[in-house]
């Protein structure tokens, strides 16, 4: 593989995986290839013990523009069909671990669909959040009218969704679509300071939290609440919940195993 090839790059920081979209003259607009080796990367991290927690960046400039309009202008409906790229962001649901989006720039379309999929947002101050598909002649078609929705509600989703309105980091974070926002010469580490935070945490008690949180936008209230419960007593088995609450009592800090 050459380095042109190399559309993302794996880079670890302590217990953290950092993927970073590598598309600068593109403004990282998110082609199948892309969206396939930032999978693969993410899937690999998940796979490893010493990781903790997971983060995926792209430039200062931008997060990612959106779907690569190049590679879709063309195409009907049976290509859109049988090539079902959309399907692979089914993967980046399947990660255990938290998944942190560290957000500069242009965040639009697609890009602004992937930092909706990621579990927490750290934004820039010139980060800029839009589904602007409409332009397109098109819509979001990987999560935008859902996950927006949910996260900002329907006033702000439609206006962001049928008129293309975009959301200055200062609003996203009014609207309760990110987290924090920092400077754009410091966001990346305070997107990795927080992820080392959670990466340090007990790592089966944050798999299930994580899954437990996300099951609030699957199920209804009687569900999400029994699953918790389930979680919460299962989290009684294992060795981190003994160590943490004999450390509490021990006024000591806790030594987790991952047990
Ligand atoms: N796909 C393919 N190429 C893109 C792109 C995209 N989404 N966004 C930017 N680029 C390319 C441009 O074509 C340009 O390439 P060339 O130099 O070869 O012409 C290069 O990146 C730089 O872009 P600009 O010259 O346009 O830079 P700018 O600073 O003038 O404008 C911008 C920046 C406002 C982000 C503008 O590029 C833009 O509007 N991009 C498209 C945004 C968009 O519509 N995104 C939604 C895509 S559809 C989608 O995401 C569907 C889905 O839900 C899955």
């Amino acid at each position: 593989m050459t380095t042109d090839d190399q559309l993302v790059l794996a880079e670890t920081h302590g217990r953290v995986g950092l993927v970073r979209f590598n598309r600068p003259k593109e403004l990282n607009a998110l082609n199948a290839a892309l969206m396939e080796q930032l999978v693969t990367a993410l899937e690999a991290f998940d796979r490893d013990p010493a990781i903790g927690c997971l983060v995926v960046t792209g430039s200062a400039r931008a997060f990612a523009a959106g779907a690569d309009i190049k590679e879709m202008a063309d195409a009907s409906a049976v290509d859109m069909l049988l090539r079902d790229n959309i399907a692979r962001w089914d993967r980046l649901r399947m990660l255990k671990k938290p998944l942190l989006a560290a957000v500069s720039g242009f965040c639009l379309g697609g890009g602004c669909e992937l930092a909706l999929a990621c579990d927490l947002i750290v934004a820039s101050e010139t980060a800029r959040f839009g589904q602007p598909e409409i332009n397109l002649g098109v819509m979001p078609g990987a999560g935008g009218t859902q996950r927006l929705t949910r996260a900002v509600g329907k006033a702000v989703a439609m206006e962001m969704v049928l008129n293309g309105r975009a959301l200055t980091a200062a609003e996203a974070v009014r609207f309760g679509l990110v987290n924090r926002v920092a400077p754009v010469e410091s966001y990346l580490d305070e997107a990795l300071a927080l992820a080392a935070e959670i990466a340090a945490r007990a790592p089966l008690a944050v798999r299930l939290a994580k899954e437990s949180v996300n099951n609030a936008f699957e199920t209804d209230l009687a569900d999400g609440l029994a699953d918790e419960r389930r979680a919460f007593y299962f989290l009684f088995s294992t060795a981190d919940q003994k160590e943490g609450m004999a450390a509490f009592l021990a006024k000591r800090p806790p030594q987790w195993q991952g047990q």
